[in-house]
């Protein structure tokens, strides 16, 4: 049997390996006639063959005698699957996509040998990334980008991962941390961000000097955190395999601090009760007293997201990820207030980019109705929620939490000068026009507040949120119906002249 050479590089992913298995698939060369090797420098894996063309080209001068399609399950299964660093990847791809061809449940048959392989690889790479989300340590430079309010902090971070995984876990990065620059170097390659967009290289890394000073900080630090009534020698070793000890700065404290921790869990229960510190007592006043902040008049929207950034008037800014600020041209006739942000506008630091207002974009859209037209903020600035295991779960907004952040709202009214103002939902409803409206008797109405050169009129609707909890029966149906008659009106307000 002739037996066809194919090389590719051993970064390479999914899309280099299925031009190639196309080309074959479409020529109906079988799996064992196709000699899958992984190009290193300038000897191939086995030491025999340096150059690609040759079994590409034969394959390829052969006719086409068959077309090809792979579902998508099965293209999902293989992409994941090329993320490994198996040299034997290729082949067991091809193989899959060959064998599906004939047996379109090839998948789901949990005992072929083929696919019990390919899911055990697949979960290694979901393993990989996992651990490198978790153990990754950032080191910042102290040289900044740009300049005064521009400036961005740039951080670096050296990871050892098993796979070709950079590519998937690099969003989950750019999400978790929007506000720096970082660069994480690897020996498969690095990712880089810069606050716009990531990108990917497969150039192989160095290990650099990480050292920003703040080693025997984080020492203090871990070792405060540490405690020793929990634990688990072997669980820890499990969660935390020795390979990547030697990148984390913590792992040299931890075998003594394990040492230590019987006798110091002896000790501990010796002791007698003690009082708490007297910095507890201020603690905890402070998460309780809503600062009521006067800010400074802001000039411009820009300064005035500078201030709302720095916002400390209430507790909700220590575990949010930064506040949300309004977004929308100065000049918007129509400023659109939401409750808060929630998980996904907490992450990206923008209103609305989550499901609510994905359902709210969408509405808009029906109402013909441009979102680049308004201006989109929140009564509350930075997101409200509860840990559920690893879950953040929002939380409605306190009255004091609307009332520590309304003069945010007030400047950005007195900024953009709005002359409708829709507020979606009860908590928008309350910051705008006082606890004293009911929703259920204003939702879908209209007034005018002020008179003359000051009047503006309000419009309230419904929160998206609530809509979706609604679901799509018979409520959700006609609710909807409610919410897009009213963001119509939007339309009609932004079409009459001089509005
Ligand atoms: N819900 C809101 O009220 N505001 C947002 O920005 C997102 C969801």
């Amino acid at each position: 049997m002739i037996r066809y050479v194919l090389t590719l590089e051993d970064s390479a992913d999914f899309e280099p390996w299925r031009d190639m298995a196309r080309a074959a698939l479409q020529r109906a060369i079988p799996p064992e006639a196709l000699d899958w090797r992984i190009r290193d420098g300038e000897t191939d894996l086995f030491g025999q063959i340096t150059d690609n063309g040759d079994g590409l080209e034969a394959l390829t001068a052969l006719p086409v005698v068959k077309t090809v399609t792979l579902r998508a399950s099965c293209i999902a299964l293989l992409r994941d699957l090329l993320c490994h660093s198996d040299p034997g990847r290729f082949a067991l791809a091809y193989r899959i996509a060959w064998r599906v061809q004939g047996n379109p449940h090839l998948l789901d048959v949990v005992t072929d040998v083929d696919i019990a392989k390919a899911r055990i690889m697949v979960r290694q790479n979901r393993e990989d990334c996992h651990k490198m989300a978790s153990f990754l340590r950032f080191r910042e430079d102290p040289v900044q980008r740009g300049e005064g309010q521009d400036a961005r902090r740039r951080f670096l971070a050296w990871f050892e991962p098993q796979h070709h995984i950079l590519e998937r876990i690099a969003p989950f990065f750019s999400k978790r941390f929007t506000d720096m620059d970082w660069m994480i170097l690897t020996p498969r390659g690095s990712i880089r961000w810069d606050g716009k967009e990531v990108v990917y290289s497969p150039e192989p890394c160095e290990r650099p000097e990480l050292d920003d000073g703040f080693g025997e900080l984080w020492d203090t630090y871990y070792a405060s955190t540490f405690n020793p009534a929990r634990v688990r020698t072997k669980a820890m070793r499990r969660e935390m395999p020795g390979r990547y000890w030697k990148n984390l700065p913590e792992t040299r404290l931890i075998p003594q601090l394990v040492a230590g921790a019987e006798a110091r869990v002896r000790t501990m229960a010796e002791q007698e009760l003690q009082p708490a510190p007297a910095f507890h007592e201020r603690l905890r006043a402070r998460e309780t007293r809503l600062v009521t902040q006067v800010p400074d008049m802001a000039e411009t929207l820009e300064g005035l997201a500078a201030q709302v950034r720095t916002c400390t008037a209430c507790p909700l800014h220590c575990p949010a990820t930064q506040a949300v600020v309004g977004e929308g041209p100065a000049e918007a006739r129509i400023m659109v207030v939401g409750e808060q942000p929630g998980d996904q506008e907490d992450l990206a630091g923008r209103p609305f980019v989550g499901p609510a207002g994905q359902l709210l974009h969408e509405a808009l859209g029906e109402a013909g109705v441009e979102r680049g037209a308004l201006y989109l903020t929140n009564a509350v600035k930075h997101f409200r929620f509860r840990l559920q295991g690893r879950r953040r779960i929002h939380q409605n907004p306190d009255a004091a939490h609307v009332v520590a952040c309304r003069p945010w709202l007030e400047q950005e009214i007195a900024l953009i000068r709005p002359k409708l103002i829709v507020s979606l939902g009860a908590t928008a409803l309350r910051a705008l026009d006082g606890p004293g409206m009911a929703m259920s008797d204003v939702r879908g109405t209209s007034w005018t507040v002020g008179t003359g050169e000051k009047a503006v009129r309000r419009l309230a609707l419904a929160h998206p949120s609530w809509l979706l909890r609604l679901g799509n029966g018979a409520q959700g149906g006609s609710e909807r119906r409610h919410f897009g008659e009213g963001l119509s009106r939007l339309r009609e307000f932004l079409d009459q002249p001089g509005a």
